[in-house]
């Protein structure tokens, strides 16, 4: 199969890479970082989640992040909402995309959501009749997809039948999540051969973490069966509270220089989005996760 000419990139970094952050984050600091990824040219900014404070306190002033930002026409900021409650809380700060997420293992359903994959399915549905109700689009997720922190192995099958679930009770794109960042190219082909097969192609994003360093090596794997979508985080941030030892997403600037090296367009500025994640380092006081940010700075 060739390579798309257009790839769009979902920042997942102020939502996916912060919430793992143990001290507190500034809001002023996290409304920066989003104006800075719009500015850069990104199109999809996860901007924060409507999740329970005493799961995740550090997505807690999602709301205001979203009263202050500088919203750019033509870019979706999307939130995640994991129930009803979560809907009703992003559609009052004007939030206009929400995800769902649910897991293709048991075990890592109960620890992140604490239900089973059928009872989030279940909790999905009326947000998606109130999604529809207010014209809000809902993208969804699919959690460890190429193996779980608790199970181990997870078949390809199994994340089909989760992902089937999802587009049919109308997410516009369901996003699979190596949240451990275990699987290599290989198993990524396999992947979404057979979830391909029962989700249209043009409908799956990929969302890889990096702990084994695998995550741009997926991405290309992913490219070649034809995938289109991708998140990322800016400077590599991340990782998720319910998956021990998971890493940060892809760095955004590794991925843009991939794809750049493609001749893939993606309409982002590297230099800015350099810049965007040199800003969020130095908030948190650590050296970026991006090779390709590091070398930049350095040189
Ligand atoms: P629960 O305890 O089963 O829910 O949590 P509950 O309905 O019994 O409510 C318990 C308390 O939470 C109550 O408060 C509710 O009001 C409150 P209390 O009476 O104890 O004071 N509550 C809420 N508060 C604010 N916003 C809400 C909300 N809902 C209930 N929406 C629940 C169930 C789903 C709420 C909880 O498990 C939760 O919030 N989990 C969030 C987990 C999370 O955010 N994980 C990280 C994101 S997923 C991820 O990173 C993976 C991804 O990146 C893809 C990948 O990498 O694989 C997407
Ligand atoms: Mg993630």
């Amino acid at each position: 199969m060739s390579l798309p000419s257009h790839v769009r990139l979902v920042e997942v970094g102020p939502r996916d890479g912060l919430q793992n952050e143990a001290l507190p984050i500034a809001v002023a600091d996290k409304v920066r970082l989003v104006d800075a990824l719009s500015d850069a040219g990104l199109g999809y900014i996860e901007v924060g989640s409507f999740v329970s404070p005493k799961w995740v306190p550090q997505m807690a002033g999602s709301a205001e992040v979203f009263a202050q930002i500088r919203r750019k026409p033509g870019v979706t900021y999307g939130a995640l909402a994991p129930n009803l409650r979560g809907f009703e809380d992003a559609l009052a700060a004007g939030v206009k995309e929400v995800a769902v997420f649910a897991a293709a293992s048991e075990a890592f359903s109960q620890r992140n959501i604490n239900c089973s994959i059928s009872e989030s399915l279940e909790r999905f549905a009326p947000i998606m009749s109130a999604a529809r109700q207010h014209g809000i689009s809902v993208r969804g997720y699919v959690s460890c997809v190429l193996g779980c922190p608790y199970e181990g192995n997870v078949a390809p099958e199994q994340v089909a039948a989760v992902a089937r679930e999802l587009y049919a009770m109308g997410c516009h794109e369901v996003s699979l999540g190596d949240t451990i960042g275990t699987g290599t190219a290989g198993d990524t082909r396999r992947l979404f051969e057979v979830v391909g097969a029962q989700v249209p192609r043009e409908k799956l994003a990929g969302h890889f973490h990096d702990t084994y360093g695998q995550a741009i090596a997926n991405i290309y794997a992913s490219l070649l069966e034809g995938i289109q979508v991708f998140d990322s985080s800016i400077a590599g941030l991340g990782g998720c509270p319910y998956a021990k030892g998971a890493s940060g997403n892809v760095a955004s600037e590794d991925v843009v220089y991939l794809l750049e090296g493609l001749g893939i367009h993606t309409g982002i500025d590297l230099s800015r989005l350099i810049d965007a994640g040199r800003q969020i380092s130095q908030v948190l006081g650590r050296a970026s996760g991006s090779r390709v940010a590091k070398v930049r700075d350095a040189s």
